[in-house]
């Protein structure tokens, strides 16, 4: 196994006023990416970021900038995103589109920057087997999508274990990153289901020493939860 470990801090989660603050001291904690999650209160509930604030974060942080898509039809922000400086883009298999998924992910392989796929909680592990040939990621979401602070529900242990025994199949080395109600405590089974990548909001931004709490998560990330 040779998949590199990261905690992944969710912006959604931090203080938008003391956004920079925080982000260098999630980043002096060991912090290895960020997640930054798009909603267009069409295919989520919820609104959040675009590629405007994208491209600033990029030009104040060298860590790579992971988009999660969590809108209906994404391939009209792909390219807006690209240029915002997004090191890796994530897709719902969910989505409706005129643009077939996999033509989406193509098209960002080609670009230089990461595909990946991401599932709802209802949606069957199964759905990502058709993408794993072109995505480097799974995003397996641990909440229904569309807000921070909730619980994980207990069936993302199974889903991150039915995602890794598809990918290891055709693609021992495909990261699996698992999103919503990530801490400290579930992090060591998570991480022995299957899953790479920690992405945590509340458990990082919400901890009274956010640098104290990421270097936590990397401390379970080097010593916990073999996966396979
Ligand atoms: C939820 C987002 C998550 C969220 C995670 O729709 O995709 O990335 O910010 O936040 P926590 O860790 O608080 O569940
Ligand atoms: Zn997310």
């Amino acid at each position: 196994m040779n998949r590199q470990r990261l905690i992944e801090p969710s912006l959604l989660a931090a203080d938008p006023g003391r956004l920079a603050e925080q982000m260098a001291l999630a980043e002096r904690g060991g912090a290895g990416m960020w997640h930054f999650d798009v909603m267009d209160g069409h295919f989520v509930p919820n609104l959040s970021f675009g590629p405007h604030i994208c491209a600033g974060l990029h030009r104040y942080t060298k860590l790579p900038i992971d988009v999660h898509l969590m809108v209906d039809n994404p391939s009209r922000i792909i390219d807006p995103f690209l240029a915002a400086g997004a090191a890796s883009l994530v897709l719902h298999v969910e989505v409706h589109d005129k643009e077939p998924l996999s033509q989406m992910l193509r098209e960002i392989r080609a670009a230089g920057a990461v595909p990946a796929v991401a599932l709802n909680p209802r949606t069957p592990p199964e759905a990502a087997a058709q993408y794993l040939p072109l995505v480097d990621r799974v995003l397996v979401m641990a909440v229904e999508p569309g807000y921070g602070g909730q619980e994980l529900l207990p069936d993302s242990y199974e889903r991150v274990r039915a995602v890794r025994a598809l990918a290891n199949r055709v693609r021992p080395n495909l990261q699996i990153q698992i999103d919503g109600g990530v801490t400290k405590q579930n992090a060591p089974s998570i991480l022995e289901a299957g899953a790479d990548i920690l992405i945590a909001g509340s458990a990082v931004f919400d901890a009274p020493d956010i640098e104290a709490r990421c270097r936590e998560f990397a401390e379970i990330l080097c010593s916990g939860g073999a996966s396979s």
